[in-house]
């Protein structure tokens, strides 16, 4: 299979699915809980269901992990990990930092990423080995070489409650240390910023693969450096996740280390 061909279909599927958000933005009148604080509206599930019927149509025999809907059977060659609307809460408050990721892992290894922010129109591409672009303009990570030059972002998952001690005390250490943290609560939109240099680093923990599959790729092929807290090489199914311009990573990871 050409990477190229894939990349087509996954554009499609992306605007297929942004068209849903952008016509439900302001108009949900669904939202149901997965967890305390984690939502679900229709504009998730009707993303979900046009990104993976246009994929479907052109690579049937493919396997697709999708948020809403799971693992589907497929050969497992062929892996898509689909989030259909990453930053629901924002979604639902009408805060337009949200997006669509997309990957499509080749034999275990991600080779294709593809996020798109429907409100603005930025979309992201990456194919291993090619570089990282937004829309058709080539980009890569900040040059910042401190972190008290940097400005870094993080996330904060949906079971907070049980990792809260530490989280807040990695946010206070790392706000204090730099030029300030940002919460944008989209993870997708995180990397791809820290993929333009517009953050110079990221951090979160319990993540999901569909989270981050496609945004580990743009960011790594924009030169950014992927590893867990204690430094270990980056696989989407680790529990951490570190992302900066390089320059800064020893010194994050030495403000990440804590007590736990
Ligand atoms: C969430 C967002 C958020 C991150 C959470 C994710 P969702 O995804 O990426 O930024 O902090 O951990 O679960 O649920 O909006 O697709
Ligand atoms: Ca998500
Ligand atoms: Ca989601």
């Amino acid at each position: 299979m050409d990477i190229e061909d894939a990349k087509r279909v996954g554009i499609e599927a992306i605007y297929n699915g942004a068209g849903v958000l952008r016509n439900y933005f302001g108009r949900i009148s669904q939202i149901n809980e997965k967890g305390v604080f984690d939502l679900v509206t229709e504009a998730d599930t009707e993303s979900e269901n046009q990104i993976v019927e246009t994929i479907r149509k052109a690579f049937p025999d493919h396997a697709i992990l999708a948020e809403e809907s799971g693992e589907n059977k497929g050969t497992p060659e062929y892996q898509w990990l689909i989030d259909p609307l990453d930053g629901t809460t924002n979604y639902v408050h009408q805060l337009p930092f949200f997006t669509i990721a997309i990957a499509l892992a080749v034999g275990g290894k991600i080779e294709l990423g593809l996020i798109l922010n429907p409100m603005d129109g930025e979309l992201y591409s990456a194919t291993a080995g090619n570089g990282a672009r937004l829309n058709d303009r080539p980009i890569e990570v900040s040059s910042t070489a401190s972190v008290s030059g940097s400005l870094l972002v993080t996330g904060f998952p949906y079971d907070f409650n049980e990792i809260v001690k530490p989280a807040m005390q990695r946010f206070s250490v790392c706000q204090q240390a730099s030029q300030g943290v940002r919460r944008l609560g989209s993870a997708a939109l995180d990397l791809c910023y820290v993929a333009c240099g517009r953050f110079d680093g990221f951090w979160e923990q319990n993540l999901h693969p569909w989270d981050k599959a496609a945004g580990a790729l743009i960011a790594a092929e924009a030169g950014a450096v992927i590893t867990d807290f204690s430094n270990r090489p980056f696989s989407i199914d680790q529990k951490e996740i570190l992302v900066t311009n390089g320059r800064i990573h020893e010194e994050m990871l030495s403000l990440l280390k804590i007590e736990e």
